[in-house]
């Protein structure tokens, strides 16, 4: 049933097509006449052209693609390996559009140890490689690759007055999920790991914003001279520890 609504369509595109002259008609095919095409040349691989006659380069993903509910002028190559095509929203305000998809979005780990944010885009480093007579890659595991914490967003240094409330932020990406910890130094050599059981001083963490990232915040009520002094941010997982520090000052003021 689909196939036949699709054969129907496809008839229709290529009537279409024909009278409005956007696209020849199909000759018979002659495959000595066709262009040399290399699967060299073709990230997203070779596929037959809409008379499938000759080999041409396959879209890839992201690129435009003709689906049967987008009316097109245009007669684009087919999605290559992997890719399907498939309607989405203009991102610009346009009418929907269709463009080649990757069939696999999971995220993965590829030989070389880098993480893909999809299949199709693994394939596509592979080819390259391959054209640059690298080894190919492969993927390692379907998860991303495991990573050093890295801190994306550090801790702003803040002055604020006594009794007034003071937020400190980090924000950290990692795999695994980094632990955050945030380290209080004294000028006078006073050392205090948050979280602790401190009631004016205390720390929140959510996962976010993005996948792989963490995100904690430090939260200092009714600020006391003492809070004054340095404030470090320490990031781990399995793989290591990174830290970023900030200050927090007092300033002078009437207390209130
Ligand atoms: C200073 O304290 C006030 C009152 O608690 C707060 O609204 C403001 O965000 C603080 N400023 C900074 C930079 O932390």
């Amino acid at each position: 049933m689909a196939i036949r609504g699709f054969l129907t369509l496809f008839i229709l595109a290529i009537f279409y097509s024909t009278v409005t002259g956007q696209v020849k008609t199909c000759e018979p095919c002659d495959s000595s006449k066709c262009p040399l095409t290399s699967d060299k040349e073709c990230i997203a691989g070779l596929t037959l052209d809409r008379c499938g006659c000759c080999q041409v380069c396959a879209q890839r993903e992201n690129e435009l693609c003709n689906h049967p509910e987008i009316p097109s002028s245009k007669q684009y190559e087919a999605c290559g390996e992997n890719l399907q095509c498939k309607v989405r929203v203009n991102t610009r305000g346009g009418p929907p559009e269709a463009r080649c998809e990757c069939n696999d979005q999971t995220e993965m780990c590829g030989s070389d140890g880098k993480t893909y944010r999809n299949y199709c885009h693994l394939m596509e480093s592979s080819k390259l490689a391959k054209i640059e007579q690298k080894p190919i890659i492969k993927v390692f595991k379907r998860k991303p690759c495991d990573s050093v914490p890295e801190i994306t967003l550090p801790p702003v240094s803040v002055s604020n007055k006594t009794k007034t409330n003071v937020f400190l932020t980090c924000e950290v990406a990692g795999v695994p999920l980094p632990v955050v910890e945030w380290v209080y130094r004294s000028s006078a050599g006073k050392q205090i790991v948050y979280p602790t059981d401190d009631d004016r001083v205390s720390t929140l963490v959510r996962g976010g914003p993005n996948a792989h990232v963490v995100t904690s915040w430090l939260q200092i009520q009714s600020l006391q001279r003492s809070d004054e002094g340095t404030y470090t941010c320490v990031a781990s997982n399995t793989l290591g520890k990174v830290e970023k520090s900030c200050t927090v000052t007092v300033e002078n003021g009437r207390e209130f």
